[in-house]
């Protein structure tokens, strides 16, 4: 359903000059798959899942959703992609169930099938009991549950995700994850990032790990565990370990 080959990103920085974010990445993500991106700030996952979003071009590389460019054609693969990032925006003066309607018929989703929608996201992420409160007055877990719900009401078939869980309390980020679960369950195709092994570990079927912008690995944990010369069943020793491989 997705498909990345030798993708790279150069960006022309004012003060730091050519700053290269992606270094020839390539990875696939089927249909019930979560797919994991993980690496440590500054690695490239929110470059990667910018170009993904059609919301940045690449300087080389193919990317592929549903089988459509995403750089030729953006606008059929946006209708089937919902992407949250800490940049998915949300007004103050609306409240959780108008922010819905909102992005929904934005989304050209009808009135009817957007409430029904509606109900069973608030239900699933747990948002009734604040649906009627100002975005303003919103604590950021809620505010984020509301990001996640906006950018899922056309229920799109492919999901890009850009550490959703970030700033969230344990509870907040269980129903998050049990949620992203469930996606899968539905057959969607998933694009998890995040620089939380554990969540890594505990969600994803295939995880490529990324750094400095390139891809040090990539497989399921088994494989990876396998590959690392540290023998550990701890992801984030296999982590180090595989960093340390890549400096050599
Ligand atoms: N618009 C931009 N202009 C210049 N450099 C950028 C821009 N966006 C990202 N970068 C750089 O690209 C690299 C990867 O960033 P990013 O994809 O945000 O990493 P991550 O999401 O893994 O933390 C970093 O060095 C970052 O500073
Ligand atoms: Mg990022």
């Amino acid at each position: 359903m997705i498909q990345v080959e030798g993708l790279s990103k150069i960006f022309n920085d004012k003060k730091r000059g050519k700053v290269i974010a992606l270094d020839n990445i390539s990875f696939n993500c089927q249909q019930g798959q979560i797919f994991g991106l993980l690496g440590p700030n500054g690695a490239g996952k929110t470059t990667t899942l910018r170009i993904l979003a059609t919301m940045l071009v690449p300087t080389q590389g193919r990317v592929k959703v549903k089988g459509l460019d995403v750089v030729r054609e953006a606008p059929q693969v946006r209708k089937c992609i919902g992407f949250l990032s800490s940049e998915t925006g949300l007004y103050d003066r609306f409240t959780p169930r108008e922010t819905i309607k909102f992005f929904g018929r934005i989304n050209g989703v009808e009135d009817k099938i957007i409430e029904k929608r509606r109900a069973e996201i608030f239900y699933n992420l747990k948002m009734e009991d604040f649906q009627d409160i100002r975005v303003s007055k919103l604590s950021t877990g809620m505010k984020q549950k509301l990001s996640i719900a906006r950018s899922i009401i056309h229920n799109p078939p492919v999901l890009i995700l850009d550490e959703p869980t970030v700033g969230l309390d344990i509870i907040t980020a269980r129903t998050v994850l049990e949620y992203v679960k469930k996606f899968r369950e539905e057959g969607k195709c998933i694009i998890y990032s995040t620089h939380i092994m554990r969540e890594a570990e505990k969600l994803c079927d295939i995880m490529a790990i990324i750094h400095q912008g390139k891809i040090i690995a990539q497989g399921s944990l088994e494989e990876l565990k396998k590959n690392s010369s540290s023998h550990s069943d701890d992801l984030e020793d296999v982590f180090f370990e595989l960093i340390k491989q890549g400096e050599v």
